[in-house]
């Protein structure tokens, strides 16, 4: 085993390799303008969590699998059961074992602090899985960033996705697969239980019933059975008793994980079944003595894990509160009045064809009131005479008559005109008309 110093300073820190373009839905420098005190933000909160509870490194590195095992890695792990679906925390493999619930909370709040609605809870997840191997001794690597976090969670798939320890290594290899991984993956991965703990139910058949024998696992060395027999009695009271993943050094992050599995003493029968394949197998043979080829792997394979089903650019949304959907936007868009009306560009054009009418009506009354024609008021409501009294002046030229002098002011003689020439002869012939038409009916 390579000494702890030696082992941290192993770093798999060049963005771009040696996991460059398969993961280019995701950027090493995501938020390096948007929120540049990130990684310092959730180192912290995982440092002062851990300093705390030592084991929460390890709840933290199995928060983020069982995210991305589910529905991909998009912080569907978080979300509380709502009226549409339920929950992934209450799931079997999830339900009063999922754990750093809380540490992930309080790692939001201090990002939404410095960085309000920019940050997902699915890639604060992945940077406090990081960070808490780290933080146990194993090797930093650069996270990919960008992911946005899921807009629903699903009990069954969390049931039906997550590996369990009870299960054959081909169907787990099968789950692995599914999520684009492979068996080496499955190896490399399974030495996340290098650190954290398991409660005394997910393996207590190997010391007291196994398969139905009524004898314990043969394959189980005999002195890790007779120290398991003895933190979990074969009594249901101890069921959540807990015991070491890795009972040489549960809290440091190495490669004895493997070492105990060539000697037998693998805790999950999931984990001793990787004894059984040979491929498995020689992985597991070979980090026993590589401790440093286990740390690089772990991390690519980390990375390709992180990767599993993520949601970016414009899917998905950046929550506030992390165990929250995050309430769309009321915002009345162009895009939400095309989807409702489906004619993007009616608005407009009516709202023309509408001016357009009203100037028309309007041309119309004046050309009809200038023709001396009537345009409506058929009842009692004589509008148009109205409008012609009024406008008169400014439509014939008419003037509308003086208003009557007050009777004490004198009035001037008026001027008489002069009638013209052609007047006084109709005058003229008009009374002689008159004086014979008198002498005749007389
Ligand atoms: C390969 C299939 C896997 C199976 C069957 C499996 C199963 C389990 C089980 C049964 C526990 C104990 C849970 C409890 O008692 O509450 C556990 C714990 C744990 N698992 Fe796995 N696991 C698998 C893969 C992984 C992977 C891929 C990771 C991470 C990359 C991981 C990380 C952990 C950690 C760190 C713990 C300890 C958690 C704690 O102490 O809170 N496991 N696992």
């Amino acid at each position: 085993m390579l000494p702890h110093s030696i082992i941290s300073s192993v770093v798999f820190d060049s963005p771009g390799t040696p996991f460059p373009s398969a993961y280019s839905q995701l950027d090493y420098y995501f938020y390096d303008q948007s929120c540049p005190r990130l990684q310092m933000i959730v180192k912290y909160g995982v440092w002062a969590a851990i300093s705390n509870e030592t084991r929460i490194a390890a709840s933290l590195l199995r928060l983020h699998f069982h995210d991305c095992f589910v529905n991909g890695c998009d912080g569907s792990i978080l979300l509380d059961d709502t009226n549409d679906f339920k929950g992934e925390k209450n799931a079997l493999p999830n339900r009063n074992s999922a754990r750093g619930f809380e540490v992930i909370e309080s790692i939001k709040a201090d990002v939404e602090r410095a960085c309000p609605s920019t940050v997902s809870c699915a890639d604060i997840l992945a940077l406090a899985a990081r960070e808490a191997v780290v933080l146990s001794g194993g090797p930093f690597w650069s996270v990919p960033l960008g992911r946005r976090d899921g807009l629903t969670a699903s009990q069954k798939a969390a049931n039906e996705n997550l590996p369990g320890p009870f299960e054959p290594l081909e169907n787990i290899t099968a789950k692995f697969i599914s999520k684009g991984l492979d068996i080496k993956d499955v190896v490399v991965l399974s030495g996340a239980h290098t650190i954290g703990f398991a409660q005394c139910f997910t393996f207590k058949n190997r010391l007291f019933n196994f398969k139905g024998s009524g004898k314990p696992d043969p394959r189980l060395d005999s002195s890790s059975l007779t120290n398991l027999q003895s933190m979990c009695p074969n009594k249901d009271a101890s069921n959540t008793n807990l015991a070491p993943l890795d009972s040489p050094s549960p809290y440091t992050f190495d490669n004895s994980y493997y070492t105990s599995l060539v000697s037998n003493s693998g805790l999950l029968e999931s984990d001793q079944a990787l004894m059984g394949d040979s491929t498995a197998a020689a992985l597991v043979n070979s980090y026993t003595y590589m401790a440093y080829l286990f740390n690089s792997d772990f991390a690519a394979s980390m990375v390709k894990m992180g990767n599993v089903g993520v949601l970016t650019g414009k899917n998905g949304q950046i929550r506030k509160k992390y165990q929250q959907q995050q309430p769309p936007p009321m915002e009345v868009t162009q895009q939400a009045y095309t989807a409702h009306t489906g004619h993007g560009s009616v608005g407009p054009v009516i709202a023309v064809l509408a001016v357009i009418t009203i100037l028309g009506v309007i041309a119309g009354m004046i050309g009809r009131i200038c023709s001396g024609r009537r345009i409506m008021g058929h009842g009692q409501y004589d509008f148009e005479g109205w409008v012609e009294r009024k406008c008169s002046s400014c439509l014939d030229g008419r003037v509308d008559p003086p208003l009557a002098r007050p009777a004490d002011i004198p009035v001037a003689e008026p001027v008489k005109e002069e009638e013209p020439q052609e007047t006084k002869e109709e005058e003229q012939e008009q009374n002689k008309h008159k004086s014979h038409a008198s002498t005749s009916d007389s």
